[in-house]
């Protein structure tokens, strides 16, 4: 049974400690919700104020030569690529997560011609299901088929033209094995496109040994690129000259500044550019990436582990008879940088514990989650947290009107 001194020879020994100090975290706080929106970096308000201030104010439209805001995505994506296993040429930044999917899943679709099978799970994160089947209304004969995870590499056959997974499951941290599942959609000629949204900087990722085909992911959560940072996509190096983006804007096209009337596709990745880059948005993912590569990568996985078990062993221990229940698989192998209980009346004892300075997030219909992000979450923030959902289920201080009415953004 772990007890508060141990809690605390945990921080005491963490070598990820000093990291906490390089993000701006409210006091009085403990942000459990960085795999929503991961928290400001103490640099990023002086590198977006000086590429407002000086690289555009003062710089200008030179900027993009001068500020290589035009290498931006290329830049950026060269660094989230250390960050997933991958080659520098096989990352771009851009856009969003959503619209990324959109396209490589037509490219994909595209290049696997007599196949028409988008097969991917129920309960994928909605944009996955949506983009998927709006992808499906566009293309003729295109079909979503959805298969309870366990069945997935059963479900992959001659049809199959994509399987679409999201590695990290959103609410569950369940994890898929990436490596297995590609293989299994590459021994039935189909190919594997992976959401990182929950894994990027949460989880190992290496996709080149994984021999992945297609990836997206997003900045906003463990990579703490701020609100609706721009998103990031992969493409195999193998598969850069025959996939098509189905966005043919300017910025993929092989010499933008041609001018010319006709579309001709860039060459690799640059191909899935669509439309001018975000700077003000890139500016800030930058610092978060670089904050993140400065980190030891095996202690802030492990602690990511550490952090989570805790978590679980602290709430079945203190919060017995309460009403939880886990929501997330209990081994630490086996899932992401988050952890869900399920309580019926989840919704409300969220907020009460927003309000107690516990910040976490509700997933409907019934599901409490909470992060762990370890660059800037410690051993006894997890203690504080636990002891404050014990007085809060253990109190029924959650059980208001106010706690009840529903915001927009749960
Ligand atoms: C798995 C997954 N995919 C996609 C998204 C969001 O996509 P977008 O950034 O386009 O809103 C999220 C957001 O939480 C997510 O969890």
């Amino acid at each position: 049974m772990t007890d508060l001194d141990t809690v605390r020879q945990m921080d005491a020994a963490d070598p990820l400690a000093a990291f906490r100090q390089r993000f701006l975290l409210p006091e009085g706080q403990i942000y459990l919700d960085g795999n929503s929106l991961g928290a400001l970096p103490r640099d990023t308000p002086a590198r977006v104020a000086d590429t407002v201030a000086r690289e555009w104010g003062e710089g200008l439209v030179g900027s993009w030569n001068s500020a290589d805001w035009i290498g931006a995505p290329q830049r950026i994506g060269a660094k989230i690529a250390r960050v997933i296993g991958a080659a520098p040429q096989e990352v771009l930044v851009a856009d969003s997560t959503s619209v990324n999917l959109f396209k490589l899943l037509v490219a994909a679709i595209g290049a696997r011609p007599g196949r028409h099978v988008i097969l991917t799970e129920p309960g994928n994160f909605p944009t996955d299901l949506y983009i998927a089947q709006g992808v499906a209304a566009l293309l003729p004969r295109v079909d979503v088929r959805t298969v309870p995870r366990a069945d997935i590499v059963a479900a992959i056959d001659p049809d199959t033209a994509v399987v679409l997974l999201t590695h990290v499951h959103y609410k569950s941290g369940a994890l898929f094995d990436m490596a297995a599942i590609t293989r299994a959609a590459h021994d039935h000629g189909a190919l594997a496109l992976w959401d990182l949204s929950h894994s990027v900087g949460a989880v190992e990722l290496d996709l080149t040994a994984a021999n992945a085909d297609l990836a997206i992911g997003c900045g906003y959560k463990y990579l703490n690129g701020g609100p609706g940072a721009p998103a990031f996509l992969y493409v195999a190096a193998r598969h850069q000259a025959t996939l098509r983006s189905p966005l043919t804007g300017w910025m993929g096209h092989a010499a933008p500044f041609d001018f010319g009337d006709d579309y001709a596709a860039g060459a690799g990745v640059n191909r899935f550019l669509c439309g001018t880059p975000p700077i003000l948005g890139m500016a800030a993912l930058e610092v978060g990436v670089d904050l993140w590569l400065e980190a030891d990568r095996a202690a802030l996985f492990q602690k990511s582990r550490a952090l989570c078990s805790l978590f679980i062993e602290l709430v079945e221990q203190r919060c017995a008879g309460l009403g939880l229940t886990l929501a997330s698989p209990a081994a630490a192998d086996a899932r992401g940088s988050h952890v869900s209980f399920a309580h019926a009346d989840g919704y409300p004892v969220m907020q009460a514990l927003i309000a107690r300075g516990v910040i976490g997030d509700f997933r409907a219909p019934d599901v409490l989650r909470f992060g762990f992000t370890p660059l800037y979450i410690g051993y006894e923030d997890v203690w504080r947290a636990v002891e404050i959902l014990r007085d809060v289920l253990d109190s029924g201080s959650w059980d208001t009107p106010a706690f009840r009415a529903r915001a927009a953004v749960t």
